[in-house]
């Protein structure tokens, strides 16, 4: 796993839209993981700045998002489809048939299947870009979730609902479910980079990276993959115990090949 330790949450998004474009120059045709939450809005802010400059094409790229809500129509405002529409998609030149964002409407054990079958046929994932709950969740992996689960139906922590409720008006019933594509669907990805920024995920960072391997924290799941990239702020790295040495392979880094990544 690699950590990079950038200045600030603005760093944080361009090192990761810089690590997507850096992909998209060498495989146009790559497929992208996708996650909607606050964190990777800047990031998206960065790609579309960046397709408008035209410094990069979506044209062939093909998505698939970590979760969708149950019950929750992909035309409902709060929808992950809306989300996406709205942050990324509606703004850069992607074919629609070529984004994909798990139903959260037709029957969940089917609809699981069918997207693993989807991510399969699209010959797997090349970058997943990954957010980090406090309580450790990728995607929404909660903690117990099987450290080699499939997508699949979850129920939230309440933790989480709570978390997400800053993205629903008072009148608006907010799901407890969710589908979500598994830790086992997440290590398959050729490539995967977690962006996190501020102080609320500095305890939830430092287990994931410096924590044992647990089905308690689902991130620490990604110790286990080939090429993790793990791109914080200084306030969500401030837990971290080895965090003068990710400093100095960066330092390291920059010195021998001229850039931190
Ligand atoms: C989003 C997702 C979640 C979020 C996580 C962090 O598709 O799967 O795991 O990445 O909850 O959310 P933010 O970025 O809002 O703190």
């Amino acid at each position: 796993m690699r950590v990079i330790i950038a200045d600030s949450p603005e760093a944080v998004a361009r090192m990761g839209a810089e690590q997507c474009i850096r992909l998209l120059q060498d495989k146009p045709a790559a497929v992208l993981g996708l996650a909607t939450g606050s964190t990777p809005i800047a990031l998206y802010a960065h790609l579309i700045q960046r397709r408008q400059q035209g410094e990069v094409s979506f044209r062939q790229v093909r998505t698939f998002n970590l979760d969708e809500y149950i019950g929750i129509a992909p035309q409902h405002p709060q929808s992950y489809r809306s989300f996406m529409q709205k942050q990324l998609f509606d703004h850069i030149d992607i074919l629609p048939e070529n984004t994909h964002i798990p139903s959260g409407m037709g029957d969940p054990v089917a609809e699981s299947r069918a997207y693993e079958d989807k991510i399969r046929s699209a010959g797997g994932i090349d970058l997943q870009i990954l957010g980090l709950g406090r309580n450790g969740h990728i995607g929404f992996n909660e903690p117990t979730s099987s450290l080699s689960s499939r997508t699949r139906a979850k129920t939230l922590t309440q933790e989480t609902i709570r978390d997400n409720s800053r993205f629903f008006s008072a009148d608006e019933e907010q799901p407890h479910l969710a589908i979500t594509m598994g830790i086992g669907t997440i290590l398959d990805a050729r490539k995967v980079m977690l962006l996190a920024a501020g102080a609320a995920k500095a305890d939830a960072v430092k287990a994931m990276v410096e924590g044992p391997v647990s089905a308690m924290h689902p991130a620490s799941a990604l110790q286990m993959h080939p090429s993790a990239l793990v791109i914080v702020d200084t306030e969500a790295a401030s837990k971290l115990e080895l965090i003068d040495y990710y400093r100095w392979v960066q330092s390291e880094t920059l010195r021998v090949q001229g850039a931190y990544l």
